[in-house]
């Protein structure tokens, strides 16, 4: 599988805390999105650490065809 699974056509808003960590699904198949669950497994795909600089809300992607991973870019309107 090299083609990430759509888990939504929009982003997800998020509240991220300073110095945490985030590990973000790139393939669309955690049940806990928008974060990484393992479900990976399999797909050849793995997910992407986040790092929040700041305490904020920050927009992840959904679509997960972002070129901006893991945040959204506005490729989901596109889709
Ligand atoms: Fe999607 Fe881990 S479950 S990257
Ligand atoms: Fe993926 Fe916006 S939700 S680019």
């Amino acid at each position: 599988m090299t083609t990430p699974i759509i888990s939504q056509k929009s982003p997800y808003a998020v509240e991220v805390e300073e110095g945490k960590s985030y590990f973000w699904c790139s393939c669309g198949k955690s049940s806990k999105q928008t974060f990484c669950d393992g479900s990976h497994k399999d797909t050849g795909m793995t997910p992407v650490k986040y790092t929040a600089d700041a305490s904020k809300r920050v927009f992840f992607c959904g679509c997960k065809h972002s070129s901006k991973q893991p945040m959204c870019d506005g490729a989901h309107s596109k889709l």
